[in-house]
């Protein structure tokens, strides 16, 4: 597929300060781009060519197809 026709992610930050981190595709994993959002800004990202992986850093909402989670709550 081609990457410009990948699903999307939605990341809504709430709290200020969350990394949207993607990471490289291949056999060499590192990060390559970290985006800072403050609370409610959001970022809507595709995992393309580059990127095969994202971690997020901090209290965010996570929507994906596969259903919707939150980062940086330890108790759930
Ligand atoms: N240049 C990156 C890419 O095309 C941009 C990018 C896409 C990205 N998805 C991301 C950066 C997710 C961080 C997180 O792959």
């Amino acid at each position: 597929m081609k990457s410009n026709q990948a699903d999307y992610i939605v990341i809504r930050a709430l709290e200020d300060g969350v990394n949207v981190i993607g990471l490289t595709r291949g056999s060499d994993t590192r990060f390559h781009h970290s985006e800072k959002l403050d609370e409610g800004e959001v970022m809507i990202a595709q995992f393309t060519e580059h990127t095969s992986a994202v971690k997020v850093r901090g209290k965010a909402k996570i929507m994906t197809s596969f259903g919707q989670t939150e980062s940086g709550n330890s108790n759930e």
